[in-house]
């Protein structure tokens, strides 16, 4: 079996293979409800034979969404739908992650078709931002409101429900969203973070925050199911976030119980210069895998299956995850299994196209 294919048990969960469906908002959203919308994009990647299929960015607060059509998982009456789509998800072999995310000074945004743009708090449909420190993303747009100790324990408590409505929906991972300049990440990046208290300053107090609440959401997320943090690895900018963090980073979490880190990059700094190119993150999956020994995904450009089990195979990383290429082609899994030459298991219902 190549190694792409090769199944892995993380605590009490078995991964049949190490694709992964990246995280991807899809900005359709109702007052955070998931739909049909969700159900049929998610369930599709499920048919079409990933391993492990984690939600977009799920909003743990109104507040934290990107945008007003983000998924939401802040209040009881959102589990009905994610239920249905955790059932679907396993029926067919996949395991359902959910990523819980809080977007900090990157909320009240436009979703990209609708321009895309910041919505300012008193304009309709907007609302105000919170963030480690008063400094927008970009200067155009309106300053986040520094959160306090309430802020903060607001937070933490959001996160902390979240992870009891996850769990109580079925997911059987959760991935804690600390990427990208969302508000995990905020705090970590010396360019967000200006604050002067514990959680400012010094390394060991911008990672704080982030320690505070991977404790408070184990204290309700169960020692059986695997817990994934998403890290940008690097800020891509001189003064901010490095690699050299994320592996300090990546070892104290491992340390602390955290089984994977899907390492990303960027997001934090409106026009870092960032080197695209095939499998250009897959660099930090191995370099804190190799540095920390923890389990690591790789994500960002890679989009055959000949790539993604190279990865796998040389040992740079576990899980490879993959966004776009499974907006183009939700059957990635069993077409890449096609071309290596492993033998999976189809829907009965799409056996008589296989060959
Ligand atoms: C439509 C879309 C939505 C995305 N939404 C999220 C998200 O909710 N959370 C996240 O961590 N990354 C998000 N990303 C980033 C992807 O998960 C992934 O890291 C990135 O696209 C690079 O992988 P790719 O080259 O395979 O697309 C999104 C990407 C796309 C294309």
């Amino acid at each position: 079996m190549p190694d792409l294919f090769s199944p892995i048990t993380i605590r009490s969960i078995e991964f049949k293979n190490r694709i992964v469906v990246s995280p991807m908002c899809q900005y359709s959203s109702v007052d955070g409800f998931a739909n049909d919308w969700h159900l049929v994009h998610l369930g599709s990647r499920a048919v079409g034979g990933a391993g492990l299929i984690i939600t977009e960015a799920t909003a743990v607060s109104p507040e934290g969404r990107i945008s007003p059509d983000d998924l939401g998982i802040w209040k009881d009456e959102h589990m009905v739908n994610l239920k249905r789509i955790t059932a679907f998800l396993e029926a067919h072999g996949a395991v359902p992650g959910m990523q819980l995310a809080h977007a900090g000074r990157k909320a009240s945004h436009h979703r990209p078709w609708d321009g895309g743009k910041a919505i300012a708090p008193d304009a309709e449909r907007g609302w105000q931002t919170v963030a480690p420190s008063p400094i927008p993303f970009i200067p155009a747009e309106s300053t986040p409101l520094e959160l306090d100790a309430d802020g903060i324990e607001k937070v933490l408590a959001d996160f902390v429900a979240a992870t009891r409505r996850a769990l109580e929906c079925g997911f059987k991972v959760i991935e804690l969203h600390a990427a990208h300049g969302y508000l995990l990440h905020e705090f970590l990046s010396p360019i967000s973070n200006h604050r002067t208290d514990q959680y400012g300053g010094s390394f060991e107090n911008r990672i704080r925050f982030l320690l505070e609440l991977l404790e408070r959401v184990q204290t309700v997320w169960p020692k059986e199911y695997p817990l994934f943090v998403r890290i940008s690895a690097t800020d891509w900018t001189e003064g901010g976030w490095t690699a050299e963090d994320a592996v300090a980073l990546s070892a104290i979490l491992k340390e602390k119980g955290v089984d994977v880190i899907d390492c990303s990059t960027g997001g934090n700094v409106a026009g870092a210069k960032i080197p695209l190119g095939p499998g250009y993150q897959v660099q930090f999956a191995e370099k804190v895998k190799k540095e920390t020994g923890i389990l690591t995904g790789a994500v960002g450009l890679i989009t055959t299956a000949e790539q993604a089990n190279e990865i796998i195979t040389s040992g740079r990383a576990d899980f490879i995850l993959l966004a776009r290429e499974f907006l183009r082609d939700p059957y990635f899994p069993m077409h890449a299994a096609q071309e290596l030459g492993a033998e999976i298991k189809w829907p009965s219902q799409y056996e008589r196209a296989k060959r």
